[in-house]
């Protein structure tokens, strides 16, 4: 193809591509494939210096903000990075560095991780959080605050007063464990999951309501800083790279250890390799590590192109997508009766693991991404763990393929599948006959962070339904009266039986949390158990909790109220729990209130306690009769806070809910309570 033809048709793409990353959120290729592609503009570039335009995506960063916030002009500008694939490249990094500088002798690097999530810029005046701004088009971002001041690892004030103005800035991004715990609540829900924790945090930050960024818990490390205009900026804000962090560290903003300071590139090198194997057991994706000049005066010697720094790189690691052919899509029953269709693979390594299934997520997703059976499609491990088909690669299809059909009745018990307004699974309305759907619901029931009953594992499960041993949950209780049979098993020698049934007996105390996230109840996490349980105190109270008192707990909306009414008013529900209190499940339960002094009356209990563990502190206001929150809301009366509070402090603020002091609160009870 000639060179001009193919320049203008890769910018188009790029900046089509950019946009929908940038300012929609919702990107249509993967990071690896809009790098190639930029590669390639920037190749031809530079092999035909006259296809160079102002206008190249190559000589900008990103695209103008959205509308619905505020614009925001950046002191200093949030450059982007130019990117080194390969160890060699960073070589040639180095040499580059050292010819501009003049040097011969080995130049100061520092390393760090490049974090997988949203650029944010945060100004200070005068030691207090005045704006946090997205990057937008790296001139102009969009001013987000009120959603930033709900990050936990922002600090609204810097533990220095540092009169004048800073900018510091920082990648906000989400842990894989909240992504996980995130998706899995949406699943239950029947809502749309979350494609990476990037598109997560980034959409995040962008809630118009900011109590939907609060729900998605995220965190933010510092990375560096834009524009210092402080009367005296301290020595090590101004050095060095590392000094900078150091100081950063100091003044309160969370910044990782994993970091690196060497004479030279090799000592750099050894750190990515390193990284790169630590890499699967992080706690939040990284896409590459960010080599940077250390010192800075170098770095303002070497300034700026105008698409980044020349003082930093971005080492970027091989991609954790591979190229794969999708055998067949077949559906899976989820415990609440979601219809999800899975892709069966061609075994392939990606990300350290060999895929042989990926989740196609919805029928609404699939017909998006127009995936086929027989395709070639390309597989990633999104956030570096659920994998997942991005799309096929069109040029590969065979003639022949078939689009796929979404099914109409369930694959397990052939119950017509339903669809609910608004929402994206389908759904097997047959919840207790639904054999896929009762073996799921089993399988939750004894799950490590439910009642734990080791030696029922899903083979287990399946094998006993299958033989009619099982049949709800109620069943496992009983059955002890089936030993015989259960010794007539495959693999179930003496031991391994008695093992079994002493496991479902120990099972049955395990607190009220635990068995009411056990009962699967629809809308009730892990965390909504634990509320519930605080509130209630026990299941007999619970199981007769009308919508109205539902609705005035903390953390429960109208549709987790609604629900939780209606599960106690099915019959076969009750009958489950009728059979499992009969069998002798009797979790501990909360104690009873000692003193009524704080009836009625909703605690929150944030940043650092001195006198008290939390827990304690919660069990304590419970004991006077109140209750104990996790979050901040109209409907909280006190927040107890102690030295590092954060966002639930300033939503106290924001809402004028009292805030008090652990001495405070101490004041408040009765004397000998401690
Ligand atoms: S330094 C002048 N350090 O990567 C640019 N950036 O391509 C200085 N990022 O959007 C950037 N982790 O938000 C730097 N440790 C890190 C980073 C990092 C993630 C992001 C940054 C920017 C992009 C640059």
């Amino acid at each position: 193809m000639d060179p001009a033809a193919r320049a203008a048709e890769l910018r188009s793409a790029l900046e089509h591509h950019n946009y929908r990353y940038y300012v929609l959120d919702s990107p249509e290729i993967s990071d690896t494939q809009f790098d190639l592609m930029f590669r390639e503009l920037v190749d031809l570039e530079t092999a035909h210096s006259e296809l160079k335009t102002l206008d190249s995506p190559t000589q900008r960063v990103g695209t103008l903000p959205i509308s619905g916030f505020t614009p925001h002009r950046h002191l200093v500008p949030m450059l982007s990075l130019e990117n080194a694939f390969g160890e060699d490249e960073l070589r040639q990094f180095d040499e580059r560095i050292k010819r501009f500088l003049g040097l011969t002798g080995d130049v100061d690097y520092f390393a760090e991780m490049k974090f997988d999530g949203a650029s944010m810029s945060l100004t200070y005046v005068d030691g207090v959080l005045e704006t946090a701004t997205t990057r937008g088009d790296g001139t102009t971002g969009e001013n987000v605050t009120t959603n930033a001041r709900t990050i936990r690892g922002i600090p609204l004030r810097l533990r220095e007063a540092l009169p004048g103005r800073i900018e510091v800035r920082g990648e906000v991004v989400m842990l894989k464990s909240v992504f996980d715990e995130l998706n899995a609540t949406k699943v239950t829900k029947g809502e749309q999951q979350f494609v990476n924790p990037r598109n997560a945090a980034s959409g995040g930050l962008r809630q118009l309501d900011s109590r939907l960024t609060a729900e998605r818990k995220l965190n933010f490390f510092a990375y560096g800083v834009g524009s210092v205009e402080l009367g005296l900026p301290p020595l090590e804000l101004v050095e060095k790279q590392s000094t900078a962090l150091g100081y950063l560290k100091e003044v309160g903003f969370a910044i990782r250890s994993e970091i690196k300071v060497s004479t030279g590139i090799e000592g750099i090198i050894e750190f990515v390799e390193a990284i790169g194997r630590a890499r699967p057991t992080l706690p939040f994706g990284i896409d590459g590590v960010v080599v940077k000049v250390n010192d800075k005066g170098m770095q303002n010697e070497l300034g700026n192109t105008a698409r980044g720094p020349r003082w930093a790189i971005a080492y970027k690691y091989p991609a954790e997508q591979a190229f794969t052919i999708l055998n067949s899509i077949f559906v899976q029953v989820g415990r609440t009766g979601n219809i999800t269709p899975v892709a069966d693979l061609e075994p392939v390594f990606v990300g350290g693991v060999t895929v042989s299934r990926a989740t196609l997520h919805n029928f609404d997703d699939l017909e998006r991404k127009d995936v086929r059976e027989g395709d070639t499609v390309i597989v990633q491990r999104a956030g570096d763990v659920i994998p997942e088909v991005v799309g096929p690669v069109l040029e590969k299809r065979r003639a022949d393929a078939e689009k796929p059909v979404p099914p109409v009745v369930c694959p397990a018990c052939e119950t017509p599948l339903v669809r609910q307004e608004g929402l994206v699974f389908l759904k097997c309305p047959n919840s207790k006959g639904c054999p896929a759907q009762v073996s799921s619901a089993l399988k939750h029931f004894v799950g490590r962070k439910m009642m734990d009953i080791e030696g029922l594992g899903e083979k287990q499960i399946d094998r006993l339904l299958e033989l009619g041993y099982l049949s709800d949950i109620a069943s496992i209780f009983r059955l002890h009266t089936r030993k015989a049979e259960l010794l007539e098993l495959d693999r179930m020698g003496d031991q391994s039986v008695e093992n079994l049934l002493a496991a479902i007996d120990e099972s049955k105390t395990r607190p009220l949390p635990r068995l009411l996230f056990a009962l699967g109840i629809t809308d009730v996490g892990e965390r909504g158990a634990q509320d519930l349980a605080r509130s209630f105190g026990t299941l007999e109270k619970l199981k007769h909790a009308k919508y109205d008192d539902l609705v005035q707990l903390e953390g429960v909306g109208a549709k987790t109220a609604s629900s939780i009414e209606l599960w106690f008013e099915d019959e076969d529900n009750l009958r489950v729990i009728d059979e499992l209190l009969a069998a002798g499940v009797a979790p501990v339960e909360a104690e009873a209130p000692v003193s009524d002094i704080f009836e009625g009356k909703t605690f929150v209990f944030t940043g650092k306690l001195e006198k008290f563990m939390r827990e304690d502190a919660e069990a304590t206001v419970m004991k006077m009769g109140g209750k104990a929150a996790g979050s901040v809301s109209v409907k909280t009366h006190y927040v107890v806070a102690g030295p590092g509070a954060g966002s639930k402090l300033a939503k106290a603020e924001q809402l004028g809910v009292a805030v008090l002091t652990e001495e405070e609160f101490l004041a408040m009870l009765p004397a000998g309570t401690l």
